[in-house]
């Protein structure tokens, strides 16, 4: 039993996110075309088989704009909930009692669990438009029938029987031939076992002779250790004689050495012995030599010292005496500087007055004539002023006259329009006025009224001229004004001005008492004289300084010239030692020296000769002991050389070389010999394995001959007979049960047709013939109690009979193991009545299957159905709603 429960699709074609809930009975599936209906079927067939049946491509499967498919489809297998998800990436994953993994994998457990994928589209998921060609194409309705029927697993059975009964022959054949060669393994057997005979004495042989060579080794072998003794013991005493030989040409070679040595060191002690005794003599010269080179060095440099100073000393003194000169004339010049300094200041004193008298007027001088250039520069004369102050003091007096008249004016233009508004509700008034006058009381008749109108109206006209001409009047007034206040905005300025010519008159005034000009010539004399002064007070204060450093030079001078004094008087001391030293003069020293210099040189050379006497002298005592020494060890070694002899000539009396020789060329040979047979006897024993092998083949062989002899025997006699009876037998089953299916879907089909077409074809029939010696499956249909061909039908007919035969399949399956039935479209090219008789049908026969899923848009079905699936488009993405059945 399997029963479909949810659909999950994702990005399906025109599915982006959809689920989908089935039940048991019949799901419709309803919706408009391109609705994405045939999508859902598609995605149930893509989960169970992946993409294995024909005609899907994944590129056409996975949604526009998105990047992969994912389905999940969950059923129940004979109670068993079930899962399988897929996704257009190729992760699947199925999920049960087990759980699979891969899309291949899964696809091959769904073939095995519910069915192959071809019979699912070809019985239970009948495709958009194929309903019919089951009919129309014999090879896939031939193909459909025998696998439904299991027709197929009959005659895959009887074929594999014939299979098996040509291997039990073949089988039967080879151990017969084998039989046949018994014969020659019996003799092959026997030459094995000569063969090993043989080769087993050859070893026995051999390893006697490989005994005996092993002793004679033996015996070999202990001689030849003795005399490797002999050898190395003769080997250690001559490399001992020969060591003592060297040693003993070494101390030889020693001795000859030491011996030139020591002559040689006597021949230096003569020398030095002679050289000390010159260097004694010497003694007194040198050391006089030495105290006088050191007396020169040190006049020279004192003398030197004293010198440097007294140039020195010289040079400052002619220096003082430059600026003792200038002190002087700078004394005399101060002189005449304080004289000429008196007779200024006497003729400064007369300038003294009149410069302070300017000095005290000259802020006042300075006044006036900045107030003059300013009023210069405005271009302004006293005459010109005293005109704008006159004009501003009239402009004063019109201001006032004017805004009196303005007041006045103001006042009749309000009078007038209050008697203006007067007049007019005087008007309003008389116009609304009945019966009496309001003016005057009496009574009101249009004259009257007419007669007061007019007169009104001739008083505000003339009010009307009066206010025009005050406006007139007022303008002009207004006009004046503004240019008198124009005017009168100079007034500040005027009055500023004014205030100027006074004060440059009151200073002028001022000034007229003193003689400026005067004044400025004297006051400019006096500046002059004072300036000169200052020069002259400036050098005066130069010069007394100059004057004043005469007497601390004159200090100066009589200091240097005692220290010059006194160098004189070192000097003269330096001249009296050399006198005692019995030199004349400096001269005299310096050629002494000269002359002590080689005497000193040659004693330098040999003072250190003593020295090096005693040193030869150790020298000598050493070389003598060394010799002695050397002496002794020589007559040891010629002792021990003599024991060496005694024992070498023992030796040579037990070994000889010739022996030893000999005897190691007849181990060498022997030993070969022994290598050589034991390779041999090792080649033999690896043959023997050899052919013991193959004797025990050859025994299990000729054992076996009877087994196989026995099971000739059975296959021949009862496995083949049986085996090929059993088939025939198969061969018949499954022709009966062909045809019993056969005739039970022709059964349900028949019924089914008959229905559909009210009558007017009585049933099917499914026939056997024999077409270019091709068994075919055919179908016929009944007409009128005759067998017609397909031919005979119309379009809608075929249809019909397309959905019959669909039908008895899944009928005849629900016997079996897929109780399922889904139908894509199934009504086309079917009239109106015939579409209500599939509403029967369906309610009759579709009921019998437990789960049935139709597409179609066809109303009627939808009473039938037990849950309606709407499907709709909206803007290209499909949508599911479900509608549960009344
Ligand atoms: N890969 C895709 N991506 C997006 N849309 C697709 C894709 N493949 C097909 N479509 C659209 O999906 C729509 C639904 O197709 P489907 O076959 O499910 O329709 P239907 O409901 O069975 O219609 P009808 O009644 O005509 O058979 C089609 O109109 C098609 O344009
Ligand atoms: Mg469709």
């Amino acid at each position: 039993m399997i029963l479909l429960r949810e659909l999950q699709i994702k990005n399906f074609r025109s599915h982006s996110d959809s689920r989908i809930e089935f039940d048991t009975g019949i799901n419709l599936i309803a919706g408009r075309n391109g609705a994405g209906k045939s999508s859902i079927l598609e995605a149930i067939l893509v989960s169970f088989y992946g993409l294995k049946p024909a005609g899907l491509r994944k590129n056409d499967l996975v949604r526009i704009n998105s990047s992969g498919y994912s389905l999940t489809l969950t059923f129940y297998l004979n109670g068993e909930k079930i899962t399988i998800s897929r996704k257009s990436n190729g992760e699947a994953v199925l999920t049960g009692k087990e759980v699979i993994e891969g899309d291949s994998n899964i696809t091959e457990w769904i073939e095995k669990h519910i069915c192959p994928a071809h019979v699912f589209t070809g019985a239970i998921y009948v495709r958009q438009g194929e309903i019919d060609s089951i009919i129309r194409d014999d090879e896939s309705r031939e193909r459909i029938i025998k696998q439904i029927t299991r027709i197929e697993d009959y005659e895959n059975a009887w074929r594999n029987l014939g299979t098996v009964i040509k291997m039990l022959e073949k089988e039967k054949n080879s151990l017969k031939e084998f039989l046949r060669q018994e014969e020659e393994i019996r003799k092959r057997k026997e030459a094995k076992e000569n063969e090993i005979d043989k080769t087993k004495r050859e070893i026995k042989e051999l390893e006697n002779l490989e005994e005996r060579l092993s002793e004679e080794l033996e015996r070999l072998k202990t001689r030849l250790n003795e005399l490797e003794d002999y050898k190395s013991k003769l080997e250690l005493l001559k490399k001992q004689e020969n060591q003592h030989l060297q040693e003993r040409r070494g101390l030889e070679e020693r001795l000859k050495g030491l011996e030139k040595q020591l002559e040689e060191v006597n021949f230096r002690i003569l020398e030095l012995e002679k050289m000390a005794k010159e260097a004694e003599k010497l003694k007194p010269e040198a050391e006089r030599f030495l105290a006088l080179e050191k007396l020169l060095s040190e006049i020279n440099r004192e003398i030197k010292d004293l010198e440097r100073k007294e140039k020195g000393l010289v040079e400052k003194l002619a220096e003082i005496r430059t600026q003792i000169r200038k002190s002087e004339e700078d004394g005399s010049k101060l002189e005449e500087v304080k004289r000429k300094i008196e007779e200024l200041e006497n003729e400064l004193l007369k300038f003294e007055s009149s410069h302070k008298l300017l000095e005290g007027l000259r802020g006042r001088i300075e006044r006036l004539q900045s107030l003059k250039a300013k009023l210069d520069e405005k271009g302004l004369t006293p005459d010109k002023i005293e005109k704008m102050y006159s004009l501003v003091s009239k402009a004063r007096e019109e201001e006032k006259e004017i805004t009196e008249k303005l007041k006045k004016l103001i006042a009749k233009k309000s009078s007038l329009l209050t008697r203006g508004k007067q007049l007019k509700k005087a008007v309003e008034d008389l116009k609304s006025a009945e019966g009496s006058c309001p003016v005057c009381g009496r009574e009101l008749d249009d004259d009257h009224r007419r007669r007061i109108l007019l007169e009104y109206r001739e008083e505000m006209r003339k009010i009307a001229e009066e206010l025009a001409r005050a406006e007139d009047f007022e303008k002009t007034l207004k006009g004046k004004l503004e240019e008198i206040e124009r005017t009168l905005a100079m007034q500040e300025a005027v009055l500023k001005y004014r205030q100027m010519v006074e004060e440059i008159k009151g200073l002028e005034k001022e000034l007229s008492a003193h003689d400026i000009e005067k004044l400025s010539a004297e006051s400019e004399e006096y500046k002059r004289i004072k300036e000169k002064l200052d020069g002259l007070k400036g050098q005066e204060k130069v010069l007394s300084v100059s004057a004043n450093k005469l007497d601390e030079l004159r200090i100066q001078h009589r200091e240097i010239e005692e220290l010059l004094k006194e160098l004189e008087n070192k000097k003269l001391d330096f001249y009296r030692k050399l006198r005692e030293e019995g030199f004349g003069n400096l001269e005299e020293l310096e050629r002494e020296v000269r002359s002590l210099r080689d005497y000193h040189n040659r004693w330098l050379q040999l003072k250190d000769s003593d020295k090096r006497l005693e040193d030869e002298i150790r020298r000598r005592g050493a070389l003598e002991k060394e010799i002695s020494e050397t002496k002794i060890r020589f007559d040891e070694i010629d002792e021990e050389l003599k024991t060496l002899k005694a024992q070498i000539e023992d030796v040579l009396g037990v070994y000889s070389e010739d022996e030893h020789r000999k005897l190691n060329e007849e181990y060498l040979r022997i030993s070969k010999e022994l290598s050589g047979l034991k390779s041999r006897v090792e080649a033999l024993r690896e043959n023997l394995q050899t052919a013991e092998r193959d004797l025990n083949f050859l025994k299990e062989q000729l054992a076996r001959m009877d087994e196989y002899r026995r099971r000739v025997e059975v296959f021949e006699k009862v496995a083949i007979p049986e085996l090929t009876e059993i088939r025939d037998k198969f061969r018949k089953y499954k022709n009966l049960i062909a045809e019993s299916s056969m005739r039970e879907v022709e059964r349900y089909a028949s019924e089914i047709f008959e229905e559909l077409t009210e009558g007017k074809y009585s049933g099917i029939r499914l026939k056997k013939v024999t077409e270019r010696g091709k068994e075919r499956l055919r179908v016929f249909v009944l007409y009128q109690g005759e067998e017609r061909e397909i031919g005979f039908l119309s379009g809608g007919e075929l249809i019909a009979l397309g959905l019959a035969f669909r039908l008895a399949l899944s009928m005849f399956m629900i016997r079996g193991r897929v109780p399922l039935l889904i139908l894509d479209e199934p009504t086309p090219f079917l009239d109106e009545e015939r579409r209500r008789k599939l509403v029967d049908v369906t309610t009759n026969y579709l009921r019998k299957i437990p789960q049935v899923i139709i597409v179609s848009h066809d109303d009627e079905l939808k009473d039938a159905a037990d849950r309606v699936i709407f499907v709709d488009s909206q803007g290209g993405v499909s949508r599911v709603r479900y509608v549960e059945a009344q």
